[in-house]
């Protein structure tokens, strides 16, 4: 017999299917208590809410376990490169030579911006965040593909193979196109040679006079950075991306709404928190070991950014293979920077302090990411838009999984809590 569960509410007991995932997870599928008892559950956050099925990605927190589409996170990291990974997050297979031959060129492809485009750029003030300027560009690339943005879903479906190349190439264009506009330096075209990292560092760091070349470690570690951030399962923009597809939303607009999600600082902008703390901790003229005794004062505003997880109760499996590549790259760099030296620091103190492993508080992926892309010159407030670009495969996959499967529109419930019923008071009678 299959399992159930039951709830009893004034005595009434009300039962409910168990339903289990391929990892053995259980949740209770709640879906009529509604109708069948006039109450609803409450969950704040949503952090103990199962809002869909998927058969993207698994993560267990409590064991530190990443897997895309069945794969370990640690042996894509090591065998595979960001691209392949964005064709298994999408199409839930790894792609043969043929597949991922074909994948590539139409990246490669799809890199160009349409010329109209460019004076989009010019109705933006320099001091614009990029993260404003990706998300409202996003939302206007839809217009330039009408075809593909039809909110009709079988319409966009139908493009989709050739929508998603668009985006996941195009992205990374838009991304350093803002970076120029922000300079006030020309917009540098892409090469064809380039692989994708390698690309978008060129079209940011490279001038009209002179090419800029990453070295294949700075490539790799790009790489890695973009490969570790491509999905997470049902986090605030994947499942704001999600949300906005279930009204039946274009792909263009949904992930537009993805990064606006992302922003935020207890999302997407925790990487640049955690150069703002690292960088304020060098101005005090601190090696980290005051700072961490704030840390541990209970005072959010003191926090060690960078460290602890909401779903990761173990090491950040991320993390772990950010922390050996950024050894390689800085050893590789020759890196002398009082601000990774800060951060080494911390990372030792907090590694014996009783404080961080009783509460299982570890460095999670920000805290590398943004150190490592310190190091390669990006400037903090495109941190988070380079977690844009990694994100972009697991928010199509994710926007993919609504437009084909049998989802209602979104639309959670609430308890009210504000005024009961009362009477209009006309102006002159309001004190
Ligand atoms: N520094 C110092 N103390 C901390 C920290 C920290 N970074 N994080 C949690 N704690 C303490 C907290 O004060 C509490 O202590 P006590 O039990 O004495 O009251 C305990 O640990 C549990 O805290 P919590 O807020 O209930 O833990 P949470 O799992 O809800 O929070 C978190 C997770 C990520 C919001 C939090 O650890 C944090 O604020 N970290 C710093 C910001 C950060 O790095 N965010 C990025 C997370 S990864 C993003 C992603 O994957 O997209």
């Amino acid at each position: 017999m299959s399992e159930t569960a039951s709830i009893t509410i004034d005595g009434k007991v009300h039962s409910y299917p168990v339903v289990t995932g391929t990892e053995g997870e259980k949740g209770i599928d709640i879906r009529k208590l509604r109708s069948d008892s006039g109450y609803i559950t409450y969950d704040d956050g949503y952090a103990n809410t199962g809002s869909c099925m998927s058969g993207i990605t698994f993560i267990d927190g409590e064991k530190g376990i990443l897997r895309y589409r069945g794969y370990a996170i640690e042996e894509l990291a090591e065998s595979s490169d960001f691209i392949e990974v964005a064709y298994l997050l999408i199409y839930g297979e790894l792609p043969n030579r043929e597949e991922l031959a074909l994948f590539r060129n139409l990246i490669l492809g799809n890199l160009a911006i349409h010329q109209s485009m460019f004076h989009s750029f010019a109705g933006f003030p320099a001091s614009s965040h990029p993260m404003a300027i990706l998300s409202a560009m996003l939302n206007s690339l839809g217009c330039y593909y009408p075809h593909m943005s039809t909110n009709n879903r079988e319409q966009d479906l139908e493009h989709l193979d050739i929508a998603a190349t668009i985006l996941i190439s195009k992205v990374r264009a838009l991304a350093a196109m803002t970076y120029r506009m922000k300079l006030g330096r020309p917009f540098i075209y892409p090469k064809g040679q380039l692989l994708y990292c390698s690309n978008l560092l060129h079209m940011m760091f490279s001038e009209p006079y002179s090419d800029y070349s990453p070295s294949s470690r700075v490539d790799r570690a790009l790489n890695l950075i973009l490969l570790l951030h491509a999905d997470h399962e049902q986090n605030c923009s994947t499942s704001t991306v999600r949300m906005v597809a279930s009204g039946g939303a274009n792909l263009f607009a949904s992930v537009s709404a993805g990064v606006c999600a992302l922003w935020g600082p207890a999302h997407g902008g925790a990487n640049m928190a955690v150069i703002e703390m690292l960088e304020a901790i060098h101005k005090e003229n601190d090696d980290g070991t005051r700072f961490v005794e704030g840390a541990k004062s209970g005072d959010r505003s003191k926090r060690l950014m960078g460290f602890g997880h909401r779903v990761y109760k173990n090491y950040d499996p991320r993390a772990k293979i950010l922390k050996e590549e950024s050894k390689k790259l800085f050893a590789s760099m020759r890196i002398k920077d009082p601000v990774l030296a800060i951060a080494l620091k911390l990372e030792e103190i907090a590694a014996q302090d009783e404080y961080f492993s009783e509460r299982k508080l570890y460095p999670n992926v920000d805290f590398y990411s943004g150190i490592i892309m310190r190091a390669i010159g990006i400037p903090v407030d495109f941190f988070t838009v380079l977690f844009a670009i990694g994100r972009m495969p697991g928010w199509i996959a994710n926007w993919k999984e609504i437009a084909m499967g049998k989802s209602p529109i979104h639309r959670p419930r609430q308890i009210y809590t504000g005024s009961v019923l009362r009477k209009f008071v006309p102006l002159e009678e309001r004190g």
